[in-house]
C-alpha cells in the first residue's frame, strides 16, 4: 500500500487502527489502541495516548503557554512566541549525556496546525482530555468517531474581568455550567453591587468560588481579570497536571480550597527540587528555573497569578532578573 501524505496533516490512509500518521519536520507520530508513539532522527519514545492527549490538548489551547511544556520528562514544546521548538529529550540530563536529544523550530501556525489536525483525529467520542478521568470515558481502543465539542471548547480570557459589561458571563446552570460534584458546598450568592448612577459599567464583583465551582474542565486556567499584564488565572484541578510545566518567569500560587502537591525539578535537567504540599491559604512563587507539576486527590481551586510581561524571558535568560520572587 501507497501512503499518501499531504504535507502538514498527515496520512490519508489510517493505520489498522483507524487513525492517520502524522509528521512534522523530522518528528512522526503514531497512535494505535493504546499509546502514542513519538519517532525522531536519533530516537523514539511512546506514552499512554490519554496522557498524550491531555497534554496536546493544553499545549493547542493555551498557544503553547509560558516557557516549556513538557508531556513527559522525554517530549514537549518551548514557546518563542511566533516560533515553537518541538524537542525529545532536551530536558533530560540522561538523554543530552547520551547524544539522543532532537530540537526543530517551527513558525506556530504550523505546529498548531499539526497538532490541532492529530488532536481531532486521534480523540474518540467518548473521551474529553480536559476532564478529570471521573468525568470521562476512555481514550483507548481503535477509531470511535470524534469529539469536536470538547476539544475546541471556547477557552475563557477576559478582557477586564468575568461579568463585566460585554466581557466573559458568569457561569450558570442555564448557560450550562451546574455545579461540579466535588463543590456541592459552595456558596452561590453574588455580591451586593450599588454603584452610583453613572457608574454600572466601572463598578462590578462577582463570586470566584461559585464560578469556579462550576467550571467543567480541570488543569485549565482562565484569565479571569487583567490589569495590565498582571492575569488572574484560577482554574480548579483533579488529578494530576497534564504537563510539566518549565516556567520562563516566576509564576505564582495560591491555594484557594483542598490540597495540591507539587513535584517541582530543575527545569534544564529534571534533577528533583522540592516537594510541595499547598493547603488552603497557601501561596507560593515558582520560580523561573523550574519545572512542576500537580496532583490535586480531589477537586480543588488553585489561583495561578501570571505576570504576561513579554519582556520577562529575556531579562531573565540575561540575568537582568532573578528568576526567584524573593531573596533571603
Ligand atoms: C502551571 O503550569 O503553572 C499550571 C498549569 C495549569 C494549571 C495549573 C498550573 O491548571
Ligand atoms: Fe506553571
Amino acid at each position: 500500500m501507497t501512503t499518501e501524505t499531504l504535507p502538514e496533516i498527515g496520512t490519508v490512509e489510517p493505520n489498522q487502527h483507524g487513525y492517520r500518521n502524522f509528521s512534522l519536520g523530522k518528528f512522526a507520530f503514531a497512535r494505535d489502541e493504546y499509546f502514542a508513539y513519538v519517532k525522531w532522527p536519533k530516537g523514539n519514545h511512546l506514552m499512554p495516548v490519554d496522557a498524550f492527549l491531555r497534554a496536546l490538548q493544553r499545549d493547542i489551547a493555551w498557544g503553547f503557554f509560558y516557557g516549556i511544556v513538557n508531556f513527559d520528562a522525554v517530549i514537549g514544546t518551548l514557546n518563542h512566541y511566533g516560533t515553537v521548538d518541538l524537542f525529545a529529550g532536551r530536558y533530560n540530563a540522561h538523554y543530552r549525556k547520551a547524544g539522543l536529544d532532537y530540537v526543530e523550530n517551527f513558525k506556530t501556525p504550523l505546529i498548531q496546525r499539526v497538532f490541532e489536525a492529530m488532536l481531532d483525529d486521534w480523540t474518540n467520542a467518548t473521551f474529553d482530555p480536559f476532564a478529570s478521568p471521573e468525568e470521562t470515558g476512555p481514550a483507548f481502543g481503535p477509531k470511535n468517531g470524534h469529539n469536536k465539542e470538547a476539544i475546541t471548547r471556547h477557552r475563557v480570557t477576559a478582557k477586564r474581568m468575568v461579568g463585566a459589561p460585554g466581557d466573559e458571563p458568569l457561569r450558570t446552570d442555564d448557560n450550562g455550567f451546574p455545579v461540579n460534584r466535588g463543590f456541592g458546598d459552595v456558596p452561590q450568592d453574588e455580591p451586593d453591587v450599588k454603584p452610583e448612577p453613572g457608574f454600572e459599567d466601572e463598578l462590578v464583583a462577582f463570586n470566584l468560588f461559585a464560578y469556579l465551582s462550576r467550571s467543567d474542565v480541570t488543569w485549565n486556567p482562565s484569565v479571569v481579570s487583567v490589569c495590565k499584564n498582571s492575569l488572574y488565572c484560577p482554574t480548579t484541578e483533579e488529578y494530576i497536571l497534564p504537563i510539566i510545566h518549565g516556567n520562563d518567569r516566576v509564576e505564582w500560587f495560591v491555594q484557594l480550597s483542598d490540597e495540591i502537591h507539587w513535584e517541582v525539578e530543575d527545569r534544564e535537567t529534571g534533577a528533583a527540587r522540592a516537594r510541595v504540599t499547598m493547603k488552603p491559604g497557601d501561596v507560593a512563587a515558582m520560580p523561573a528555573d523550574i519545572r512542576h507539576r500537580g496532583f490535586a486527590p480531589k477537586r480543588s481551586m488553585l489561583l495561578v497569578w501570571e505576570n504576561a510581561s513579554p519582556e520577562i524571558p529575556d531579562l531573565i535568560s540575561q540575568g537582568k532578573l532573578p528568576t526567584n520572587a524573593v531573596q533571603f
